[in-house]
C-alpha cells in the first residue's frame, strides 16, 4: 500500500479478521474477513442488527479479545504477539473504554474514579489528582468531582466514565452503546462530548443500534452477519441527509 503524506495514519488497521466462537459442536462465525482501517482523527460508527459483530468487532480493537484469523495493527504495530501482561499494559496507554453501564466503582468518588487507570499505570499521587481533575473539567464535572456514583444523574456518571476513559490521553476511545442507559436529553449532551473530543483530535469509534446516534459520527460502517456491508463517510460542509461512498476504504475489493 502507497502512503499518501496527506492522510493520517492507520491508528487501526484490521486486516482479514475473523472471529469465531465454538459453542460445543457449533461454530458461531461472529465476524468473517473483515478488513477495517481507522485513520488518526477520524470519529467512526459501527451500526447493525444485534448479533450482526459490533461488540466482537470493538473487543477485538480494544484488544479485550483475540480474533480467530487475521492480523490487526493498532498504531501500527501487530498486537497477536503481546500477551495477557503487554496488552494490559497497551490498553492502559493507548486505549479509553466507554460502557453503556458507565462500570464505575459505586463506593469511589467521581475523582477516584477518574483516578483508577493512573494507579494502575503507576503514576504518583499528585500527578494523578492533577490529571483526574483536568479530565472532569474537560467533561463539565469539576463542581461534582467529590460526588459518588449514586449521588450523580445517568448522564453525569456516563461524563465520570468519559473523562476516566480520557484522563491518560489515549490515541483511541472505544464506546460500546455509550447512551443505551439514558434519556434523549442526556444522550445528546454525552454524543455531544464525544463530537467534542472528535474535534480537539481523539479518535472515536463508538458501535450503535440507533442512526441518530450514528449520525454524529462521520463515518459510518455498517455490520450484518459478521461482514461490513456499507462504510459511508459524510462528506464535508454537508448535513447528515447528504451522504456519499468512502471510495477510499473499499475500491480496491
Ligand atoms: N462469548 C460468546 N460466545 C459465543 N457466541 C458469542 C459470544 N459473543 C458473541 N457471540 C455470538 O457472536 C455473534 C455476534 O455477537 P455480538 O455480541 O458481536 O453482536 P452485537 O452486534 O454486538 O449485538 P447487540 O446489538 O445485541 O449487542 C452473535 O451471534 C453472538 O451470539
Ligand atoms: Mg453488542
Amino acid at each position: 500500500m502507497t502512503e499518501d503524506p496527506r492522510v493520517a495514519a492507520p491508528i487501526i488497521e484490521l486486516r482479514a479478521i475473523g472471529k469465531v466462537y465454538h459453542m460445543g459442536e457449533i461454530a458461531v462465525h461472529a465476524l468473517r474477513s473483515v478488513d477495517f482501517i481507522v485513520r488518526a482523527g477520524e470519529m467512526v460508527a459501527i451500526m447493525g442488527a444485534s448479533g450482526s459483530g459490533k461488540s466482537t468487532m470493538l473487543n477485538l480493537i480494544g484488544t479485550l479479545d483475540r480474533p480467530s484469523d487475521g492480523e490487526y495493527l493498532l498504531d501500527g504495530e501487530p498486537v497477536q504477539n503481546l500477551d495477557e501482561f503487554e496488552l494490559a499494559a497497551l490498553r492502559n496507554r493507548k486505549i479509553g473504554f466507554v460502557f453503556q453501564s458507565f462500570n464505575l466503582l459505586p463506593r469511589d468518588s467521581a475523582l477516584e474514579n477518574v483516578e483508577l487507570p493512573m494507579v494502575y499505570a503507576g503514576e504518583r499521587r499528585s500527578t494523578r489528582r492533577k490529571k483526574a481533575i483536568t479530565a472532569l473539567d474537560r467533561v463539565g464535572l469539576a463542581d461534582r468531582m467529590d460526588h459518588l456514583p449514586n449521588q450523580l444523574s445517568g448522564g453525569q456518571q456516563q461524563r465520570v466514565s468519559i473523562a476516566r476513559a480520557i484522563v491518560n490521553e489515549p490515541l483511541l476511545l472505544l464506546a460500546d452503546e455509550p447512551t443505551g442507559a439514558l434519556d434523549s436529553t442526556t444522550t445528546k449532551s454525552v454524543m455531544e462530548l464525544f463530537v467534542e473530543l472528535h474535534r480537539q483530535g481523539m479518535t472515536v469509534v463508538l458501535v450503535t443500534h440507533d442512526p441518530n446516534i450514528a449520525a454524529y459520527a462521520e463515518r459510518v460502517v455498517t455490520f450484518k452477519d459478521g461482514v461490513i456491508l456499507s462504510d459511508e463517510t459524510k462528506t464535508k460542509d454537508s448535513d447528515a441527509s447528504n451522504r456519499s461512498h468512502h471510495a477510499s476504504h473499499h475500491s480496491d475489493h
